[in-house]
């Protein structure tokens, strides 16, 4: 009888992509998808440690899933309980203290070992733990992804990180920086492509650190992009999450050589202080990442950048803290991700004594946010009246309903005249008059074929960014 699997993933599209290939690996033990933990004989949590936050999320729905269990074990059935991703890692030993029903823990470096993992389980009473850093490669050992992902995929080209920042936990729970060969980068792209996709995001925590074996040479980022750029119906290329320090002089041109790439880019800079950034061992200054913003610019006049910022790191102060704002204003971000700092056990930023108090990080997290939002607003104002090109890649709300992505990865809901144009436009990549510009997202309605507003900027130019702001004090 055929078994039902149910993934839960939680955080970055690292995880997204591996629930699809753990999907992958256990579907020739007969595994098909569930809808829900309802209908599921085994759910895989997929979890997220980046923050506190994201870890307790995991342990309050093992609580709710070993209620699931019990209710099922009394009538005679079973579910197993399985624990991935980063919380597995690090957290190994608490999972089978804390949660002792689970069944099995896997760390991200195991997954092609899960079919054998899952055998021992149904044998063994107890978690069996898998959280090794195996020295062969999980990439080698997963079947070639089966399931179609849609028109916008996901491709892990690089995983783990060296960087240590003294926040963060990657370099612990993902290991060490590894980059995938060439050529399997590219066959996965062609069947991704062939599978339907129309737009590829290469994934890696540190993805322009990419140096994939090339016979025996090595290439990077930007000379992968050339070589993805080049495969028939591949017509859009992002990548996520670079790191300021690897943004080389080649990859900077590859946004103005290759029309594919997106202009859209994530270059996460946590703060605006020196000090601070020197705290968090980030390896540039403020300026540093200002010069490699302008050059960005020059490259690709209208790159929309987006970041990360952390408020309340340790070593933050009302004068660095209000950097970071000035930083906001001048780049004029399209959009951006802010968190509070979260100790992270292991970490050297959460044995600091300078710790900054919670009303601190969450008066500044208020302001920032505010500054942010302000920020995308001013972005996505001038798109109002002009025609950009959308990949419709999800059904709307309704069948005549469909919603895309706009070349600088703003949201975009468009009403269609019926199911059958919603049907046919699906997958595809059609002009579409934006009619409203929000905050968050826009609308559209189609326009003619070939009508998009300047076919080379597919947009706006560098006018959207901010208006240098007087630099007036942001915390009175
Ligand atoms: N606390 C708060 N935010 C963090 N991030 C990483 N570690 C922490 C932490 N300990 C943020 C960074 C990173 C993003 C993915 O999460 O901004 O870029
Ligand atoms: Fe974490 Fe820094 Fe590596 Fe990014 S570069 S994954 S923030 S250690």
């Amino acid at each position: 009888m055929a078994k039902k699997l149910f993934i839960k993933t939680y955080g970055c599209q690292m995880n997204v992509y591996d629930s699809a290939r753990m999907a992958d690996v256990l579907a020739p033990l007969g595994y098909a998808p569930a809808a829900d933990v309802e209908g599921a004989d085994m759910v895989v949590l997929n979890t997220c440690h980046i923050r506190e936050k994201a870890a307790e999320k995991v342990f309050s729905e093992l609580g709710r899933l070993n209620a699931v269990k019990r209710a099922r074990a009394e009538t005679g059935g079973r579910l197993t309980i399985a624990v991935a991703g980063c919380v597995a890692q690090a957290e190994g030993e608490e999972i089978r203290r804390r949660a002792p029903y689970v069944d099995i823990v896997v760390g991200p470096q195991a997954y092609h070992r899960l079919p054998e993992l899952v055998a021992r389980a149904t044998r063994a009473a107890g978690a069996v733990l898998d959280t090794d850093f195996p020295p062969e490669s999980k990439f080698d050992h997963l079947p070639a992804a089966t399931a179609a992902s849609g028109p916008s995929a996901f491709l892990t080209v690089q995983e783990g990180c060296d960087k240590f920042c003294a926040f963060c936990v990657v370099p612990y729970t993902r290991g060490a920086e590894y980059s995938r060969p060439v050529a399997a980068v590219l066959a996965e792209a062609r069947h991704l492509v062939g599978a339907g996709a129309r737009e590829i995001t290469l994934l890696g925590q540190n993805v322009n650190a990419y140096h994939g074996a090339h016979g025996k040479t090595e290439w990077g980022l930007a000379r992968l992009i050339a070589a993805l750029a080049e495969i028939d119906g591949l017509a859009r290329i992002r990548y996520t999450t670079s790191h300021p320090v690897d943004m080389d002089e080649a990859l900077i041109a590859a946004h103005a050589r290759v029309p594919a790439l997106m202009p859209y880019l994530h270059l996460p800079v946590q703060s605006g202080s020196d000090a601070v950034l020197r705290r968090m061992n980030r390896g540039y200054t403020a300026a540093d990442y200002r010069r490699v913003v302008e050059r960005l610019y020059a490259a690709r006049p209208d790159l929309a950048l987006s970041s990360d910022f952390i408020v309340g790191h340790p070593g933050e102060d009302a004068a660095g803290f209000a950097q970071t704002c000035d930083l906001v204003r001048d780049v004029g971000y399209a959009q951006a991700y802010s968190f509070k700092y979260s100790p992270r056990p292991g970490t050297p930023a959460a044995a600091w004594p300078d710790q900054v108090d919670d009303a601190a990080k969450a008066e500044r997290l208020a302001i920032l946010q505010d500054l942010v939002e302000d920020g995308q607003r001013r972005f996505n104002a001038p798109f109002a009246g002009r025609i950009v090109p959308v990949l419709f890649d999800r059904v709307g709300r309704r069948p005549s309903q469909l919603a895309g992505r706009t070349p600088h990865l703003q949201a975009i809901h468009v009403d269609l005249d019926d199911d059958g144009a919603a049907a046919r436009l699906f997958g595809t990549i059609a002009p579409v008059a934006v009619t409203a510009a929000h905050v968050n997202s826009l609308a559209g309605r189609i326009a003619a074929a070939g009508s998009v507003t300047d076919d080379v900027a597919n947009g706006i130019d560098a006018a959207h960014r901010a208006p240098r702001a007087a630099p007036e004090a942001v915390l009175r």
